[in-house]
């Protein structure tokens, strides 16, 4: 019985894996950054329109929300699917490469959202067998805080129905295509951004007692604050905190500057302790700086929290996966101190985030996301829009 649902899902999935890829090739020509993503929203529209599926628009800019309901009762889900591209100039050489200097779908964020059009294709033409409501959320800015999730879900997106569960899928170049991985309970980290300005005294680099150095303690604070994930934190609790920009207006071989700046990240998956950390950072800066006395400006900007994936959704999902896929080629994750605002999805409702592989079997043609070289292995697409049909499809079935 399930069987024939994996082949009505197997046969759809390849009757529209030419128009997905279409899509997916004319979005990432065409790569929108965070909050700005007005013509792939016409394209999602667009297609929405021409399935007669109905949407609501207008969601944290240029969010929207499709819903597909099934010919039976039952619950609501929601699918979601991110749609900005990032600050980066494209070096692949396509017919299809970005058309926008200095912007590029380089997070694989194409491939959500023409994989989710495929999905709605395939739910929407099998609605006699849905029993419930899928929800199909085309989100704005992922790579940017606060992040479109957070957004939609304070403009009521999760109201006045939570739904049972809701998917995420990203593109996984770690994997080749037609490969997935799963992770339960913690996946990925929170991450915050750390903004400190020092202010001593500048002077001549010869006369450093008449001089409070910002560059000498900057590099205190540098050193100093790695005790935070060395001696504060439980070592088997992942965590890192990483300086990535330090700089200063003035200075020279012979000039000691009056201010250094330094940027950078903190993440972690215990939320307790992130909260805790902001704290000691704040103190540890503020203390060493006093006792060179300079005085310390510090920003600290609140990100996405920690992505915790449901253990029985996980597995609900991982079951399924193996159903359609086969057990070879259905793996399990390693955690990652990268972050995702999905993770605000599953501070609000059970959910996984799940990754589909894109990569080739050829590795040296695999790039890393948010590289200017990536790209994938497009038969991907119809494992992601086939797979994500199914692991609906087969819980919310009549059959
Ligand atoms: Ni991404």
């Amino acid at each position: 019985m399930d069987k024939d649902l994996v082949s009505i899902i197997k046969d759809a999935a390849s009757q529209y894996f030419r128009t997905v890829v279409e899509i997916r090739r004319d979005l990432h020509a065409h790569p929108e950054l965070s909050f700005k993503e007005s013509r792939t929203s016409e394209r999602v529209k667009e297609f929405l329109s021409q399935l007669d599926i109905p949407f609501s628009e207008g969601w944290a800019g240029y969010g929207i929300v499709a819903s597909i309901t099934g010919h039976h009762d039952g619950p609501i889900v929601m699918l979601r699917a991110d749609m900005d591209a990032l600050p980066i100039q494209e070096e692949n050489d396509l017919p299809y490469r970005s058309v926008h200097d200095g912007v590029m779908h380089a997070c694989g964020h194409d491939v959500h959202t023409s994989s989710l059009l495929g999905v709605a294709a395939i739910l929407q033409h099998n609605r006699e067998h849905l029993k419930g409501v899928v929800k199909l959320i085309f989100q704005p800015g992922e790579e940017k805080l606060p992040g479109g999730a957070s957004i939609m879900i304070r403009e009521g997106l999760m109201e006045p129905v939570s739904p049972q569960w809701i998917l995420g899928q990203h593109v996984y170049p770690s994997l080749p295509a037609g490969h997935v991985g799963f992770r339960k309970g913690l996946y990925m980290a929170s991450s915050d951004e750390i903004y400190i300005t020092v202010k001593g005294k500048g002077g001549h680099a010869a006369t450093p007692h008449l001089c409070i150095d910002p560059i000498l303690i900057a590099s205190r604070l540098v050193v100093g604050l790695q005790e935070l994930v060395s001696r504060n934190i439980d070592p088997l609790s992942p965590a890192v905190l990483t300086i990535g920009r330090i700089y200063s207006n003035g200075g020279a071989t012979n000039i000691i500057p009056d201010t250094v700046q330094l940027e950078g990240t903190l993440r972690a998956m215990d939320e307790t302790w992130r909260f805790r950390a902001h704290q000691l950072i704040r103190d540890f800066v503020d203390h060493t700086c006093k006792a060179s006395g300079a005085t310390a400006e510090i920003n600290i900007v609140i990100g996405y929290p920690s992505l915790q994936n449901n253990d029985q959704v996980t597995s609900m999902c991982q079951n399924a996966a193996i159903r359609f896929l086969g057990k070879d080629k259905v793996h399990e994750l390693p955690r990652r101190m990268s972050s995702e605002d999905f993770a605000f999805y599953t501070l609000e409702a059970p959910g996984t985030f799940y990754r589909l592989g894109t990569g080739w079997v050829d590795e040296k043609l695999n790039y890393p996301v948010h590289s200017n070289r990536f790209n994938i292995d497009e038969s991907s697409l119809e494992t992601g829009m086939g797979l994500m049909a199914y692991l609906t499809l087969s819980n919310l079935s009549d059959r």
